[in-house]
């Protein structure tokens, strides 16, 4: 068929999608929807689900807008007043720790006229104070001052407060939800804590920690943790020799949210404090729990990483190197920083300059679809998680 001249118009863009531009992105949601169906084809995302800002959308909405995301190591949060304030697919996200211990999540949009409360970072405070006109919060969001607003007989300020979010800590781990109402994320961790009792994570502190910029899109880089394969091409002299990208991984999916990454070593790894036992000794770890988190244990350590949206093409890498006290006691912290840090910057590294590579090519039109290996099962169940999270 010939296509006439109309066809050949390119749609005007994200804030009007076309007829072909809607079929794309549904041609697009038919793929997606199929990894999470009995029999999923073992072959990689359709370019598109990178590419259409359409599929962004619907993540920032169904994926991000209602799935546990990790955001902090406990350590980062120790103090009553210290907070992280960070992005998340679009949204701002503020945590909190309270004088009484606990810790709030919160929407740091104020509520006369929109300012965020808090810039991007971290810090200690008493309160958050709106710079534009000094309306002022508390540790748990609610309002505790609003300058000049009692002449106005429609306001409450007993009933104002910032929007809150679900905020669930896990053996250090603080992961935030922006449905308030969403399901407990600790019993889909259960099977997982029970493996990782000899890691003694609650004895754990954070030795290190980065958050680094990576030009792809989010999945880029999640599913490139979910496999070790990639460890020859992108990692040849920092990992491959330790956990060949030729070994083969165990994968245990314990709920749509929950998977475990078994990699052998070549040689086994003898902790100098953990009681780890046998298969722990030849084994790295990995904990994913989706749609950012990703977890490895090696050894005496505990890298964590998320990898959280800033746009359809930019994606914050947040982490930190976690050891356990006892290993560190009597140490120089600002060499174990220096060295952690460094070490894990090094991987990092390797992995962004090879992703920022395969984001190159999403928008073209000779990308297409690749046949997985079986030494990545692991991409395969993070696309089911991804069907399951945005159709259901
Ligand atoms: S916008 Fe925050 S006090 Fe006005
Ligand atoms: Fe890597």
């Amino acid at each position: 068929m010939t296509s006439t001249l109309p066809d050949l118009v390119p749609d005007a863009g994200a804030a009007a999608p076309g007829p072909q531009r809607r079929e794309q992105t549904a041609a697009a949601l038919r793929e997606l929807r199929r990894y999470g169906e009995p029999g999923a084809p073992a072959i990689s995302l359709p370019p598109d689900a990178f590419a259409l800002p359409e599929i962004y959308e619907l993540e920032r909405e169904r994926v991000f807008g209602r799935s546990w995301v990790l955001v902090a190591h406990a350590d980062q949060l120790a103090q009553p007043g210290d907070y992280v304030s960070l992005t998340v697919a679009g949204e701002l996200v503020l945590v909190a720790r309270h004088t009484d211990g606990s810790l709030y999540g919160m929407s740091p949009i104020c509520r006369h006229r929109m300012m965020p409360v808090v810039e991007a970072g971290a810090g200690n405070t008493t309160s958050f104070t709106c710079p534009y006109h000094l309306w002022r919060y508390g540790l748990d969001g609610k309002l505790v001052g609003a300058t000049f607003m009692k002449g106005n007989p429609a306001f409450d300020p007993k009933n104002c407060r910032l929007p809150g979010f679900a905020v669930e800590q896990w053996h250090g781990f603080v992961f935030v939800n922006l449905d308030a109402d969403a399901e407990p994320l600790a019993p889909h961790l259960a099977r997982i804590s029970a493996d990782m009792t000899n890691y003694l994570l609650d004895e754990m502190v954070q030795v290190g920690s980065w958050v680094e910029e990576w030009g792809c899109n989010w999945k880029i880089a999640v599913e490139n943790a979910h496999e070790n394969y990639h460890v020859m091409g992108f990692h040849p002299e920092t990992l491959q020799p330790s956990t060949p990208g030729g070994a083969d991984p165990d994968v245990r999916a314990d709920s749509s949210w929950a998977t475990v990454l078994r990699v052998p070593f070549t040689e086994p790894v003898e902790p100098m404090v953990l009681p780890l036992n046998e298969e722990e000794r030849q084994s790295l770890y990995g904990l994913f729990v989706f749609p950012t988190a990703s977890l490895a244990a090696f050894g005496d350590q505990v890298i964590w990483l998320s990898f959280l949206p800033l746009a359809i093409d930019r994606t914050e890498v947040r982490g930190g190197i976690l050891m356990p006290a006892a290993l560190i006691e009597g140490a120089d912290l600002d060499e174990v920083r220096r060295q952690s840090e460094g070490y894990a910057g090094m991987i990092n590294a390797e992995d962004q300059r090879g992703l920022e590579a395969v984001q190159r090519a999403v928008g073209s039109r000779f990308a297409g679809r690749g046949h997985l290996s079986p030494k990545e099962p692991g991409v395969r169940v993070f696309y089911e998680n991804l069907a399951h999270s945005l159709f259901r």
